[in-house]
């Protein structure tokens, strides 16, 4: 990790943000080639999670007000665990601290008091000044951003720590642009925001980060994804039950689900997800679908699996971290925005037929009840109200018994009101359940990086080079001229101009001896360089040379064809060997 971030600073893919003030832990800026790497990441995720799939893309604000984290669940459940060092008084993860000291794997789905006594029980001291933790208490500490919306006497407010809100929020709307239609993505990339106990690892764990989240509505009586067009898909699975044991499944995504170990839903994204990793060069081999364990579930999920990386440098131990989470949060943020809110979260779905159903309800004579039954008079009513819907054939006899409150009451059957009658229904209101793929942006950029670092051998000596695919390296083709004199100078930019204007992100240089600069590209992950030389000025037709970075060998290339033949070696239409 250490060699990774210093040529990320030394090469401007990233730094620590504010250093001129000293700087400030766990927010970071992209210069210039992360900022591009980063939003070529972006775009590839827009392209298959958004575009390929027919969803929509929002872009709600990052500020939200406090009653949507109430019904969201966030003021109350969103919490990490925090012991501070009674010497330093630096505050830690204490469940990362308890993972870091014993072969426990998630201890954040441990009690609090549990990893209270695991801190004594291991002796487990602060990582800043050695201090024991011992009988330091481990508190749940809330991750949200508080902030004040307006002056004076304002609106409490919070950052979002998830883009997901956004979208919850802004359903009662977005159903009628899908005009009601089940199922219906919604995707949205953006800031998200979490006061992290302990920011660490670069983008690993920072304080502002960059979510790419889908929201998928479904039906859950009635939908179902098309997991045959992701079928074939090979991924590396680790289900809870066998984290213990440490044993990886590898099989197919249609495999997965007909064995029933992933749910449907979540598997066929598990198979896109999958494609595009592919896409962004995620090297495989260091590449899991891990299950949560259930206590370790946000309090909205029913099933979650993350995709893990390990970005740990080659011979080193693993280093796997989260980079997404594949989750099915079932309806509970709709159906918490719907009791909250003042709007509608359910959607109307037609029936193709109408349908005729039978219904039981009630109609107590509550002037009988309130005398005979006193204060228990309107829970007697819903009682009986309830047992119409469920058990019609209670009412068959003289009397029906209901309980309340653990007490029973006989009410003669014609007090009750009772009535069955035929009804035609159009259609029904559901609450929609959601699948949620939730990729952290920052993460995956890391990951992309580490997983394209290497140290090689080549003719030109030792060299570090990121091996970034073609699709996400932030400058696709560097133009050089072999010296800056006789011509091969303009000759140069001017070629650099022309790919430009085919969209190409292009790098010029002529600075150095040329194996510097062929050096310099390959840190920066360019797949291709060209340079201009003296037969290229003095031949006809003209050529120039076009070299590759993996291999580093070098062909010649007609410039007339220059554009085309990059944008297919871009494409994957044609390899450097083919050439
Ligand atoms: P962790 O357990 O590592 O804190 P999490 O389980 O809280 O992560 P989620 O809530 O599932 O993460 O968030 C979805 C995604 O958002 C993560 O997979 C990750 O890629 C990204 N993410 C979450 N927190 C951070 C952070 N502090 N810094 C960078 N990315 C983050
Ligand atoms: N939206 C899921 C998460 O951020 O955890």
């Amino acid at each position: 990790m250490t060699d990774l971030v210093e040529l990320a600073k030394r090469r401007g893919f990233f730094f620590q943000s504010s250093e001129a003030y000293g700087g400030v832990s766990g927010f970071y800026t992209y210069g210039p080639q992360g900022a591009s790497l980063k939003e070529r990441v972006e775009e590839t995720w827009r392209e298959r999670f958004a575009l390929a799939e027919g969803h929509m893309q929002i872009d709600a604000p990052t500020v939200m007000p406090e009653p949507v984290f109430e019904a969201s669940g966030h003021l109350d459940g969103f919490d990490d665990m925090l012991v501070e060092c009674a010497e330093c008084g630096e505050s830690h993860r204490a469940d990362h601290l308890i993972e870091g000291a014993t072969d426990i794997e998630e201890a954040e789905s441990l009690p609090t008091d549990e990893v209270a006594s695991l801190l004594d029980a291991h002796d487990i001291d602060c990582p800043s000044c050695g201090a024991p933790l011992a009988g330091q208490p481990v508190d749940e500490f809330n991750l949200m951003f508080e902030t004040n919306i307006g002056p004076g006497t304002s609106q409490t407010g919070y950052l979002r720590p998830e883009t997901a809100q956004g979208i919850f929020v802004e359903f009662p709307r977005l159903k009628e642009y899908a005009r009601g239609q089940l199922p219906f993505g919604v995707t949205q990339v953006g800031k998200s925001y979490r006061n992290e106990i302990s920011p660490r690892n670069a983008l690993v764990r920072t304080r502002e980060f960059t979510q790419a989240e889908l929201e998928l509505f479904v039906d859950p009586d009635g939908d179902e994804p098309d997991v045959s067009s992701v079928a074939d898909v090979e991924v590396t699975l680790y289900p809870a039950e066998n984290q213990p044991e440490g044993d990886y499944v590898e099989t197919t995504v249609g495999e997965a689900v007909a064995e029933g170990v992933v749910d449907p839903w979540v598997a066929y994204y598990l198979g896109v997800a999958t494609e595009w990793y592919e896409t962004i060069g995620v090297d495989f081999e260091r590449f899991r679908y891990r299950q949560h364990q259930p206590g370790e579930r946000a309090h909205y999920a029913t099933d979650c699996w993350d995709a893990e990386a390990d970005v740990s440098a080659p011979d080193e131990a693993p280093e796997w971290i989260e980079i997404a989470g594949y989750a099915y949060r079932g309806d509970y943020d709709l159906s918490k925005h719907g009791e909250h809110g003042t709007e509608n979260f359910t959607v109307f779905t037609q029936y193709d037929e109408p349908k005729t159903v039978e219904r039981a309800s009630v109609d107590p004579d509550m002037s009988y009840l309130g005398p005979e039954f006193g204060g228990a008079a309107a829970e007697i009513a819903d009682a009986l109200a309830a047992l119409a819907e469920r058990d019609r054939a209670a009412f068959e006899g003289d009397e029906v018994t209901v309980d309340v409150d653990g007490e029973s009451y006989t009410v003669p059957t014609e007090k009750t009101g009772f009535e069955f009658a035929e009804e035609t229904e159009a259609g029904r209101h559901v609450t929609p359940h959601v699948v949620e793929p939730s990729i952290g942006i920052d993460r995956t950029v890391y990951t992309v990086l580490a997983h394209a670092h290497e140290e090689d051998e080549v003719d030109e000596g030792e060299r570090t080079v990121l091996r970034l695919d073609p699709s996400v390296a932030p400058t696709d083709v560097a133009v050089f001229p072999l010296m800056d004199k006789d011509g091969m100078g303009e000759r140069a930019h001017e070629i650099a101009t022309t790919l430009r204007g085919e969209g190409l992100d292009v790098t010029y240089d002529d600075s150095g001896n040329i194996g510097r600069r062929y050096r310099r590209q390959d840190e920066v992950g360019t797949p291709f360089c060209v340079t201009v030389d003296y037969e290229s000025v003095d031949e006809e037709p003209e050529t120039v040379t076009l070299r590759e970075r993996d291999s580093t060998d070098q062909v010649r290339v007609p410039s007339a064809d220059l554009a085309s033949v990059l944008a297919d070696l871009r494409a994957g239409e044609t390899t450097f060997d083919d050439l």
